[in-house]
């Protein structure tokens, strides 16, 4: 099963440039978490944060009881090892098979013998669903195989933690659809605690438990993915509408005079609640998502503390329509 991530306080600079500060969440064990932001807002820095390849000056990384920020780095790279990434670029070796790509870390972290190898990494490329493209090089597949080739080799060492960064990042739409059955289904089969960081509004709307944003060094919100889809936050709002109207601008943020032009011309962020879209449930044949009913004990428990339009979505979520789906 998963492990629960607890960052509290994080604040990361480089130089004099801060890059966000004071975050705090909670990553429940075995669930899917979203992170959403502009670009530039940190998000690749908040992965290599929890991972502790990157060192924030305040703020703790608690996994396990080990902090991944200030704990001996010997028992960081421990920790470490509970850790399954996948890259925005899939970082394969282009003269190497996806065989061989998706066996090296086997290879360097372990002694295993090249039997047991072998099935492992088929194993993992039948769960990715590349069975029967072993053999090519990572230049002769789409991108949409290497992602998921990326995403085969982020699983040989069991994770009990994945980190995605921009998933979909360079797939069409379709591909992203796909991807996204594939990370619930991953899931499902093995409970491992899921961060993805994205901007894909698709993913973000079907794929996630739980979702936060990162925008203007601040964390706007963190927790089920209702209330941020549900929010009526100018910034969440314009975000989840892909809308240039709005406090995000060209260069992440705009200046005071433009936001209030558009708000005389009547083209800032509307308000009004949005609909929830169902959040993707496993393949038939697919295991039930252990982290699922879990979530759903730990937020029927914290539905006093949320906003209405967000306790409504819930309620609907969790309600089975009389024809069998979901009302
Ligand atoms: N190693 C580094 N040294 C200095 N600045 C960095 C480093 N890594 C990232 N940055 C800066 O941090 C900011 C956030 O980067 P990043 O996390 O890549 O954004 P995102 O992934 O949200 O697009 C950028 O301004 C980037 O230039
Ligand atoms: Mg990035």
């Amino acid at each position: 099963m998963g492990i629960e991530v607890v960052v509290e306080g994080l604040t990361k600079s480089f130089g004099k440039q801060n890059i966000w500060q004071d975050v705090s969440l909670t990553l429940p064990a075995g669930e899917v978490s979203v992170m959403l932001g502009p670009s530039g807002t940190g998000k690749t820095v908040f992965l290599k944060s929890i991972i502790g390849l990157l060192k924030p000056e305040q703020g703790r990384v608690l996994i396990n009881g080990v902090d991944m920020v200030n704990s001996p780095e010997r028992e960081i790279m421990e920790t470490r090892k509970l850790f399954g990434l996948m890259f925005q670029d899939g970082a394969l070796f282009g003269s190497m098979s996806l065989f061989d790509n998706i066996a090296f870390p086997l290879r360097e972290h372990t002694r295993k013998k090249e039997s047991e190898i072998r099935r492992i990494v088929m194993e993992r490329i039948d769960i990715v669903g590349l069975l029967g493209a072993e053999e090519k090089l990572p230049g002769e597949i789409s991108g949409g195989m290497r992602k998921r080739a990326g995403l085969a080799r982020a699983l040989v060492l069991d994770p009990q933690i994945i980190l995605c960064d921009e998933p979909d990042s360079g797939l069409d739409p379709v591909r992203t659809a796909y991807l996204s059955q594939l990370l619930i289904d991953l899931n499902a089969q093995i409970d491992a605690t899921m961060l993805i960081v994205t901007h894909n509004l698709d993913i973000a709307a079907t794929v996630p438990d739980n979702m936060g944003m990162l925008f203007c060094r601040n964390l706007v919100t963190f927790g089920p993915r209702e209330v941020l889809l549900t929010s009526d936050m100018p910034v969440v709002s314009q975000f989840l509408a892909g809308r240039r109207e709005g406090p995000i601008g060209m260069s992440e943020e705009k200046d005071a005079a433009t936001l209030a032009a558009e708000q005389l011309n009547g083209t800032g962020p509307g308000a009004g609640p949005r609909s929830v879209v169902p959040q993707l449930e496993p393949s038939p044949g697919m295991p039930v998502r252990q982290g699922a009913l879990r979530r759903r004990e730990r937020v029927m428990s914290m539905m006093g503390q949320l906003p209405q339009a967000a306790r409504t979505a819930i309620l609907n979520s969790y309600t089975p329509a009389p024809g069998g789906g979901r009302l």
